[in-house]
């Protein structure tokens, strides 16, 4: 069975961690009219190109920054206000909906096969809302590069107080520093007396992040359900699969080098870790799109990868799944996962940059 939200059943988001518990409410505007539009990948045949964070020019950032003003300055109980847009993560992450025709069952679209198409269409909406609001339907939100070594520390552009980009709930020791794609956990901090040696640490943790990349988007992912992460079908909870290190349920990307950057932005703050280090708060700090774009981005470059298994799934349970969003138009509309398949159909892809762990076996 495919598996669809409920949207009658929206209630409360529970945030569980080992330490607390609590519930918040998360979920989207009413409907006005109780219509939902089937989605159709948008016609026309010109492709918006999603610019590399630590890349982009001043008239871009200007731009990026109207549009994210705009977004924030919205009436609060519009679906495409940027809180509303945050709260989206949380109802689909923290339980809020049922599946549909599996009342006991709620919809959690991490550490499963529902991940990627899932943040896909949760980026695209917002990103057509961004370009609506400043009347340019071409606009293609940054991604952060962080598999390569000059995108291997918050871009800048989010890191200005100032800025709407800005968000304080960050761990902001980490401001400088490079990500750890393993675990999240800042090494260079740590033995920063001496200069000369902060300098080599840094440039050792960068050559261990390419090895990282390498391990989870070539070694380890060799087949679909290794980078996808395990069948999760609606009245089930999600299997766990055969053949996955280290951990089964979620693919190797998302287990690995996208949760650790989610704890590196975080702040420290016991319990919840707010913004990036909790999934009901993480859409509350825009870097969380950046990220989020990168990783929608692995999944555009592990279908190039060589090998005859490396493919999406073609199992109907799967391409028959589908989310809820509101649209740049603040229209209701259902995606199935068989709609998000390629990024080019729904008219967008991402500058190509240089990827160097591709040369970085360990
Ligand atoms: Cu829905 Cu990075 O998480």
């Amino acid at each position: 069975y495919p598996i669809e939200p409920d949207l009658s059943s929206c209630g409360e988001s529970t945030v569980d961690t080992s330490k607390a518990c609590m519930n918040v409410p998360c979920c989207p505007p009413k409907l006005k009219d109780s219509k939902i539009i089937d989605f159709e990948p948008p016609l026309g045949c010109k492709i918006r190109y999603r610019p590399a964070a630590h890349l982009v020019d001043r008239d871009y950032l200007y731009k990026f920054e109207s549009a994210m003003e705009r977004m924030k300055a919205l009436p609060v109980d519009d679906p495409r206000n940027f809180m509303q847009q945050a709260n989206i993560h949380c109802a689909y992450c923290n339980g809020a909906y049922s599946q549909v025709g599996f009342p006991d069952q709620k919809l959690e679209v991490h550490y499963s096969w529902l991940f990627f198409p899932f943040h896909r269409m949760y980026l695209y909406f917002f990103e057509r809302i961004l370009g609506k609001l400043i009347g340019d339907p071409d606009f293609a939100m940054p991604f952060w590069n962080w598999d390569s070594p000059c995108g291997m520390t918050m871009p800048q552009i989010y890191l200005d107080p100032y800025s709407p980009l800005y968000d304080e709930n960050r761990n902001l020791e980490h401001q400088q520093d490079v990500v750890n794609l393993n675990d999240g956990k800042s090494v260079v901090k740590q033995k920063k007396k001496n200069d000369d040696f902060d300098e080599l640490t840094k440039r050792e943790q960068i050559k261990r992040n390419l090895c990282v990349m390498y391990q989870q988007m070539v070694r380890s992912s060799k087949t679909a359900s290794c980078f996808h992460g395990a069948v999760y079908r609606a009245g089930c909870v999600s299997e766990t699969d055969i053949g996955c290190t280290p951990e089964p349920r979620g693919g190797t990307i998302e287990n690995g080098a996208h949760l650790a950057v989610h704890k590196f932005v975080g702040a420290k703050n016991p319990p919840y870790n707010e913004d990036m280090g909790n999934f009901y708060s993480a859409g509350r700090d825009p870097l969380f799109y950046a990220h989020h774009g990168n990783v929608d981005r692995m999944w555009n470059i592990w279908k190039t990868l060589p090998g005859k298994k490396r493919r999406d799934f073609d199992e109907k349970d799967w391409l028959n799944s589908s989310f809820l969003f509101y649209d740049e138009n603040a229209n209701m509309v259902r995606v199935k996962v068989r709609d998000c398949l390629d990024s080019k159909t729904l008219g967008y892809d991402y500058q190509s940059v240089d990827i160097p762990w591709l040369r970085s076996k360990p």
